[in-house]
This record gives structure tokens, C-alpha cells and sequence, in this order.
């Protein structure tokens, strides 16, 4: 027997659903409610474990592996998603990646990765989810703190990406709006993951320049997702969930 949620009967796809933020919101997701698709590029026994946790809470998951950096695979998640699941109601753009480092020392092919991963699979995605999607669909991406606020050298490539989701997230929720579909960005300050490790050697820094002193949780940006979820006049916003990073 499972309980009520307000995201009963929805499906959802959580890109980079196998680790961090992504695990978490897929997880969220489900207690409110949603069956979920755990998109994963590598960490298959991750995705499945998450699948679990979702079946746990007695909704329906499924792990599917795509590539965001490729084309075809960004886009198509989201039709495997409809098929496994029988429908597609929430995208939750969240799979990226963080490359850091002096201006001069990023390679081209660094540069088309990232841009590849944190904003061509996303526009892409987004694309695939807006044709699929009934009327009052959901596109939430995750960007970052880093757009609002450049701390310190070595972001031009993270934040050239993470700054033109705000751009998407804007126009996608004027295009879309009159289907009652919206699309909103989440801004994450540092949160403690793989990616960014509480413990990493940049970790007291990054924590320093937040209003609260720390890191965030996962847990904690998957709750703003999952309210954007539910929430039916909030669009083209950017939410910062990063303990006043930006204050
Ligand atoms: N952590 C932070 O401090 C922070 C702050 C601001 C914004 N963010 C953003 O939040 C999002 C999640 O970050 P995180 O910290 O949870 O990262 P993470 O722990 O490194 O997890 C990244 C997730 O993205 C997936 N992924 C990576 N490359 C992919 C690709 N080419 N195709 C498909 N999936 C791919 C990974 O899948 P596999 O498990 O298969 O590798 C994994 O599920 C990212 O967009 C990141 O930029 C994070």
C-alpha cells in the first residue's frame, strides 16, 4: 500500500539520476508520488541500487543508460523513458559535469564536452520532453551558483555552460507556457557529492563564502525540485538553493 503524494501518476526522468543531486531528487520524487527513469552513463550498479529505492517506496523505476554528450542518446532517454514507463510528465535536467582549471589550460575537446553534457544534451532533452509531454509538464534543471557568482579564477568553461540554462529555462518557459508546461532552473551552491566532496581541498573555501558557512545536502536541492514539481505558477524562475552564496 502506498501513500498519497502530489505527484501521483506522474512519470518522471531524472538525467544523472545514479549519484548525488540526481539520486537524491529521483528518490524525492518517488515519496511524493512519481515512477521514475534513472538516467545513469556509467554507474549502472548505482542506477539500479536507486531503481531499488524507488521500488522500495512502491513506485516503478527503471535504469536507462544514455550519454548526454551524444546527440541521438540525449534525446533519446527521454522517448526509453516513455516507453518503460507509459508516459513522461517531469524532466529533471540534472547530469553534468565540472571541469575547472586556467583559461589557457582547457583543450578543445574539453571545451566541447562540457558544452556537450551541460547544455547541448540539455537543450536536447528539453526538446524531446516538450513533444512528448501532455499539457502541465515539468522541466526543472539543475545549473549553479557559479552563474549568479564567479568566487575566483578557473570557471569559464563550467560557468559558460551553467550561465546559458538560464537563457533556455527563460525562453523554454515562454514557448511552452500556453500548455501550462513550466520550466524553472535550480541553482545549487556546493553541495556535498562526488563531484564536490565536503572534504575536498577547496571544500572549507567554498563553504566560507556561503551566508550559512556549509555545504548543502543533496537531499536539499532534491526538495526544491520536487516542490518545483508540484508547483503550478512558478516558471522561467532560478531558485538559488546555496546557503546565501549569492547573497
Ligand atoms: N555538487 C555541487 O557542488 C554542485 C553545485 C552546483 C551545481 N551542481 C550540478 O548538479 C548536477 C549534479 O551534480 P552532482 O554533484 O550530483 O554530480 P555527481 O555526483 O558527479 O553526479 C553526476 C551525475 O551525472 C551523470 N553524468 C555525468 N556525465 C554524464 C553523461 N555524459 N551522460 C549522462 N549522465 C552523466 C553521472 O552518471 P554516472 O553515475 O553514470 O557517472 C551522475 O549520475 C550537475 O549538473 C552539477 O553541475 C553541482
Amino acid at each position: 500500500m502506498t501513500s498519497q503524494g502530489i505527484l501521483d501518476g506522474k512519470v518522471a526522468l531524472v538525467t544523472g539520476g545514479s549519484r548525488g543531486i540526481g539520486a537524491a531528487t529521483a528518490v524525492r520524487l518517488a515519496r511524493e508520488g512519481a515512477d521514475v527513469a534513472v538516467g545513469y552513463v556509467n554507474g549502472k550498479e548505482a542506477a539500479q541500487d536507486v531503481v531499488r529505492e524507488v521500488e522500495a517506496l512502491g513506485r516503478r523505476a527503471v535504469a536507462l543508460r544514455a550519454d548526454a554528450a551524444r546527440a541521438d542518446e540525449a534525446a533519446g532517454v527521454v522517448d526509453a523513458a516513455a516507453a518503460a514507463l507509459g508516459g513522461f510528465d517531469i524532466l529533471v535536467n540534472n547530469a553534468g559535469v565540472g571541469v575547472l582549471g586556467p583559461l589557457e589550460t582547457l583543450s578543445l575537446a574539453e571545451v566541447d564536452r562540457v558544452l556537450h553534457i551541460n547544455v547541448r544534451g540539455v537543450f536536447l532533452a528539453s526538446q524531446a520532453a516538450a513533444a512528448r509531454m501532455p499539457d502541465g509538464g515539468r522541466i526543472i534543471t539543475i545549473g549553479s551558483c557559479m552563474a549568479e557568482r564567479v568566487p575566483g579564477p578557473g570557471g569559464t568553461l563550467y560557468t559558460t555552460s551553467k550561465a546559458a540554462l538560464a537563457g533556455l529555462t527563460k525562453a523554454l518557459a515562454r514557448e511552452l507556457g500556453a500548455r501550462g508546461i513550466t520550466a524553472n532552473l535550480v541553482l545549487p551552491g556546493p553541495i556535498d557529492t562526488d563531484m564536490n566532496p565536503a572534504d575536498g581541498p577547496y571544500a572549507a573555501g567554498q563553504a566560507a563564502l556561503t551566508a550559512l558557512g556549509r555545504f548543502g545536502t543533496a537531499d536539499e536541492v532534491a526538495s526544491m525540485v520536487a516542490h518545483l514539481a508540484g508547483a503550478t505558477y512558478v516558471t522561467g524562475a532560478e531558485i538559488s538553493v546555496d546557503g546565501g552564496h549569492a547573497a
